[in-house]
């Protein structure tokens, strides 16, 4: 009910109140986030990230320091910046988490099954090493330019399904990605909802995940701020890692080429 709630204040509020009252609200929030940044909490996931990449762990006892992230393998710096890519060991294009958990799997000996089951926190529960690891990889990648390849096939055709899904229209608010993130000065509530279809926003936002988020009290990934999305779009849950996911990863993040790496970011 709670959720059904919030749905309908989502769906009323999205025109926003006063173009005075936006911007003190949003001038509040980023006071608010300048605040937290000599001090973000992310800083700790990622330390905690970088002794579980280097310790040797699961069935096969092996670290993940032997893991290609598509500058070959062993080579952390930089490479969350150039996600999603294709790789030819896998025949597919990946992004940040989807070769992350290849490389437990083929490294490791973990189960995919078991890493995908609960890949994100509940409230006030710990990280999952999921979590810490991928603030690890993109506190790696922290001030490097985003370049999201697009010279194999496999990459454009990614590139091109994301797109698709973006403009995509369904649901029982018959909302696409665009509904929400198409437009300028466009608010649900406190948030201002960014055009992701202009550069510089669409810079932004790719930059900024993961995320320490504030009112979760957790590092929150990119894979989950598509999943909360979808879940405001009111589609199907999205499936972690799934090809469509992956898909909408691409699209954004080669509309973000040229942009400069900010993860762990700090959210509301
Ligand atoms: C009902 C409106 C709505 C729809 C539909 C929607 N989003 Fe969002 N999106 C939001 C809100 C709200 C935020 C959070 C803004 C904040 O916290 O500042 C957000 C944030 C984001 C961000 C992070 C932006 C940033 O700067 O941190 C990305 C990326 C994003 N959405 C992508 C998508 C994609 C891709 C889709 C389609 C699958 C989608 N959204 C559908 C409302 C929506």
């Amino acid at each position: 009910m709670k959720w059904l709630a919030y749905g309908a204040a989502c769906a009323v509020s999205l025109a926003g109140a006063s173009a005075l009252a936006q911007k003190s609200a949003a001038d509040a929030i980023a006071d608010y986030r300048a605040s937290l940044q000599d001090g973000n909490p992310a800083d700790l996931n990622a330390a905690r990230g970088a002794a579980l990449w280097n310790k040797a762990r699961g069935p096969k006892n092996a670290s993940l320091q032997g893991c290609d992230l598509g500058k070959g393998p062993g080579v952390v710096a930089g490479a969350a910046a150039s996600l999603p890519r294709y790789f030819a060991d896998a025949d597919a294009v990946m992004d940040v988490e989807s070769r992350l958990v290849h490389c437990m799997v083929t490294l490791q000996g973990f189960k995919r099954e078991e890493l995908t089951a609960k890949p994100y926190s509940s409230d006030g529960q710990k990280a999952t090493e999921i979590e810490d690891l991928v603030a690890f990889l993109y506190d790696e990648s922290r001030g490097m330019p985003i370049a999201v390849p697009t010279g194999h096939p496999k990459e454009q055709q990614a590139y091109q399904r994301g797109k698709q899904i973006f403009f995509f229209r369904a649901g029982p608010y018959d909302f696409s990605c665009a509904s929400c993130h198409s437009a300028d000065g466009q608010r649900i509530r406190l948030q201002d909802l960014p055009n992701l279809t202009k550069t510089a926003p669409a810079q932004a936002a790719f930059a900024a995940w993961p995320a320490y988020r504030v009112s979760q009290g957790a590092v929150r990934t990119m894979q989950w701020r598509l999943y909360d999305c979808f879940r405001q779009q009111r589609m199907p849950e999205l499936k972690y890692l799934s090809p469509a996911s992956v898909d909408l990863i691409a699209f954004l993040g080669v509309n973000a080429n040229g942009g400069k790496m900010a993860a762990p970011s700090i959210k509301r």
